[in-house]
């Protein structure tokens, strides 16, 4: 291996900028040349690639985003366009590629280990939807981002005595609403991966409400359904006024937390160890505080988790 090229791909993360600066920085330090592929897939079938050099990823520890640019592209997911992707590799002699993202952006790996192209996936995803792997880059910065707002949401939810419904992203991953309900002390946490009794839901707050409680925050993972239409069942049970809150994309953006950012440098140094030592088609996570890493396959067939113990204590810790 002599050159490596690095993108991001899917939906941007807070840390995707310390992972891109540490595989760059541990490449030419280990005399390697690195092309940086911006927009990800869809940057490498159109050929959108520069050299990088030290001074490219100064200055980028601190922000969110990612300063390689990001798509979903919908090009790669035809033959031609991962063949033309292949090419594209060649033509610009990269003989080994970081990709960082999430499961979608993983299987656009795997297919080029597939074809033959040294490949190594870094977990770069807010949602923590990689079953391998106990932290993707991003998760723990959003879980904060989502904390701060149900921290703000508590003052106004109490000024008016109202419940507030809190809708956070996770896609079909409840880790988001968990993380940050069990820090946040929401009243209740609604998952994809467990099913809910909106009678309960609301049983819990008038309880709450008898006992001088002023508000109440529910968390909804986006997963699980309409939260409008859930907000407005809960109010015909409870006569309450419920408002609904959509934290959307503020999630993903955000100066990338201490965890995420070295989480990020370990990772860059990992899956470029790996091209270094030409163990292809793997990826790399943290398993009990530990860099691991383990091949893409068996990493995508990795059953999903839940964090069951979490969820029981933040709902007793809810009463
Ligand atoms: O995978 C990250 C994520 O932010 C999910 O939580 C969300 O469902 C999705 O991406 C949104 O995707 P897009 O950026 O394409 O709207």
């Amino acid at each position: 291996i002599k050159r490596i090229g690095v993108l991001t791909s899917g939906g941007d993360a807070p840390g995707m900028n310390a992972a891109i600066r540490s595989t760059v920085r541990i490449a030419l330090y280990n005399g390697l040349a690195v092309s940086g592929i911006r927009r990800g897939y869809q940057g490498l079938i159109e050929a959108d690639i520069d050299d990088m050099q030290i001074v490219d990823v100064g200055d980028i520890i601190n922000r969110g985003g990612t300063k390689l640019l990001t798509a979903r592209s919908e090009d790669f997911m035809t033959e031609v366009g991962q063949k033309r992707a292949l090419d594209v590799l060649r033509m610009f002699e990269i003989d080994g590629l970081v990709v960082i993202g999430g499961d979608g952006s993983f299987k656009g790996a795997k297919r080029l280990w597939d074809m033959g192209f040294p490949t190594i996936g870094i977990p770069g995803t807010i949602d923590n939807d990689l079953a391998y792997t106990d932290l993707t880059l991003g998760f723990d910065t959003a879980v904060s981002t989502v904390v701060s707002a149900i921290n703000n949401l508590r003052d106004t939810s109490s000024s008016h005595g109202r419940v507030s419904i809190v809708e956070v992203m996770g896609r079909h991953c409840g880790d988001i609403a968990l993380f940050a309900g069990l820090a946040g002390g929401v009243e209740d946490i609604l998952v994809p991966e467990r099913k809910f009794d909106l009678d309960e839901v609301a049983r819990k707050i008038l309880q709450g409400r008898r006992r001088g409680k002023l508000h109440s925050i529910i968390l909804i993972a986006e997963g699980v359904g309409k939260s409008y239409e859930i907000a407005e069942r809960l109010e015909a049970l409870i006569h309450q006024e419920v408002r609904v809150t959509v934290l959307g994309y503020l999630q993903r953006g955000g100066t990338p937390s201490v965890t995420d950012r070295i989480l990020g440098a370990q990772f860059g140094q990992r899956a470029v160890e790996l091209l270094l030592e030409d163990k292809f088609g793997r990826v790399v996570g943290i398993r009990d505080n530990k860099i691991m890493d383990m091949a893409i396959e068996e990493a995508l067939n990795e059953p999903k988790r839940f964090d069951q113990d979490k969820y029981d204590l933040a709902e007793i810790l809810s009463l």
